[in-house]
């Protein structure tokens, strides 16, 4: 099977919501992006298609964030989903390491994620890096990766979601 990893398209939308739903147990990741969709706060959207059909997908959205009062240039992982039957192939890690390589491209200075640190510290995300950001996700799962050279631990700081994010626990 060839597969490739790209940038979403129009067309692949229905595609999408149908991976997004079959990743995760319930619907709630998949009306995350619908809300991540309308309020425009997607930063990237790749796909992997696969003979034709998309099999993955990973979401980054911009982020409030700022550190010591300054802002800070950061976004959101999330979600990330491969779906069952293809799992465990690499999908995942090269969608997420594409989307670390766009971001890192587009000037993004910091991403959080919140997941499980044995998956995401391959990546480079730590629980270190966010542990001075003020989240509601706040915890061992809340994790950051800097892409900036030489970003400064800051002393105070908050990491702000999209709204989008605020219905996640009541969907
Ligand atoms: C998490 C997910 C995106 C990984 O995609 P994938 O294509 O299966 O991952 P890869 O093949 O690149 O990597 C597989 C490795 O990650 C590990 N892994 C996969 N999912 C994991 C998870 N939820 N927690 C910890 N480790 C995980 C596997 O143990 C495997 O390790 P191994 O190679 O040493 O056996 C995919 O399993 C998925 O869609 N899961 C359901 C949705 C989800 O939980 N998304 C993440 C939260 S946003």
């Amino acid at each position: 099977m060839t597969s490739r990893i790209r940038p979403e398209s129009a067309q692949d939308i229905p595609a999408i919501r149908e991976v997004v739903r079959a990743a995760f147990p319930q619907d709630a990741e998949m009306r995350l992006v619908d809300r991540l969709r309308a309020s425009g706060d997607i930063a990237n959207s790749l796909v992997c298609e696969a003979d034709g059909f998309i099999v993955g997908h990973a979401l980054l959205s911009r982020m409030n964030a700022r550190a010591d009062g300054r802002p800070v240039a950061a976004a959101a992982l999330a979600p990330v989903s491969v779906l069952p039957e293809c799992q465990r192939e690499g999908i995942g890690t090269r969608l997420i390491e594409r989307i670390i390589e766009d971001a890192r491209a587009s000037g993004f200075a910091l991403l959080f994620v919140v997941g499980d640190p044995d998956y995401y510290s391959r990546f480079g995300f730590s629980t270190d890096a966010a542990a001075r950001y003020r989240s509601p996700y706040r915890g061992p799962q809340f994790m950051a990766l800097p892409l900036a050279p030489n970003l400064p631990t800051p002393y105070e700081a908050d990491a702000a979601y999209p709204a989008a994010f605020d219905q996640l626990e009541n969907s």
